[in-house]
């Protein structure tokens, strides 16, 4: 192997075994708990306009929303002091009405700051079954002593659509909360074979988090993780004795396989474990070591 092409498979394990946990909030691949969920079908902006009537004017209160990026700028034409600011995924803004003239009162982020800025999910309740609601939660601005946050508990609902608008729960001390049932809020992977997740340890529910790949099984992704780990780790060893054994040893052909008198050997321990298993097992051995 020439060396050039042994360190690029080395760089290519090691990017393998290093991955970064998730750089951008990824809708599509959602996890939560261990399972995945696909929210894409929600990623769009979508507004929320509830109006009071507080004499002498109409007071107007609307949430723009999206789930899953911060919102879209808005035009130009609103003056800069009026848009929702830069990075914010939700954002509030109250609007008096009087005499049919508006004046926009408040705006301000209740989701999202700056750019690096993810949501939180979580389920709403412990165990190892795919959750069928969990929470959204992001912090906003720091308005005077409060700060500003929002919390939308998503319910899976087949029946729903994903167009449909999401309940307005309560806004109270900075604290937006939302209630959305849609579909896109189940787990992917449930139809019908809901107990892909039933063998699943309690425990096991948090170690999925950062891994993005080999999970789509629920149960299946751990040992699927522990067994590309042992893989890269075998490569990366089987990579760098090949180099060590070319570049330091100056060995050839098959003189290059790292520690090769050990892996000649290897197929015979194998056998004589094997065998002395089996030996133990059916009882043949006993002759010779029961009378103690
Ligand atoms: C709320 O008030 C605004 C401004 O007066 C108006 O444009 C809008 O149609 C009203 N929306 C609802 C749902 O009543
Ligand atoms: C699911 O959504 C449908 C349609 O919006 C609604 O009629 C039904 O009550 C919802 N089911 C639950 C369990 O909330």
């Amino acid at each position: 192997m020439r060396p050039s092409l042994a360190l690029a498979l080395l760089a290519t394990t090691f990017q393998t075994l290093t991955s970064p946990a998730s750089a951008a909030f990824d809708c599509k691949k959602a996890q939560i708990a261990g399972f995945e969920y696909d929210l894409s079908p929600l990623a769009h902006d979508i507004f929320l306009v509830t109006n009071t009537s507080t004499p002498p004017s109409t007071s107007s209160v609307k949430y723009a929303i999206n789930p899953c990026m911060p919102l879209q700028p808005m035009p130009d034409s609103v003056p800069k002091l009026d848009r929702c600011p830069e990075n914010s995924w939700v954002c509030r803004s109250v609007t008096y009405v009087k005499d049919s003239v508006p004046r926009l009162e408040e705006v301000g982020s209740v989701a999202g700051v700056s750019k690096s800025d993810q949501p939180t999910l979580q389920a709403t309740a412990e165990g190892s079954e795919k959750p069928r609601e969990f929470h959204w939660k992001m912090d906003g601005v720091q308005v005077d002593q409060a700060k500003w946050s929002t919390d939308i508990k998503f319910v899976c609902n087949r029946s729903a659509k994903n167009d449909d608008l999401p309940k307005l729960v309560a806004y109270k001390d900075g604290l937006l909360e939302l209630e959305w049932a849609v579909p896109a809020a189940c787990a992917l992977g449930d139809d019908g074979k809901d107990d892909g997740g039933k063998d699943k340890s309690p425990g096991d529910g948090g170690k999925d988090g950062n891994s993005d790949e080999g999970d789509d099984e629920g149960g299946s992704g751990f040992f699927a993780t522990v067994f590309t780990l042992l893989v890269s780790v075998f490569i990366l060893y089987l990579v760098l004795g090949v180099m060590y054994n070319y570049l330091v040893v100056r060995a050839h052909g098959l003189d290059l396989i790292p520690n090769r008198a050990f892996w000649r050997e290897f197929p015979y321990l194998c056998a004589d474990f094997a065998q002395h298993i089996w030996d133990t097992v059916s009882g043949r051995r006993r002759g010779g070591y029961s009378v103690v």
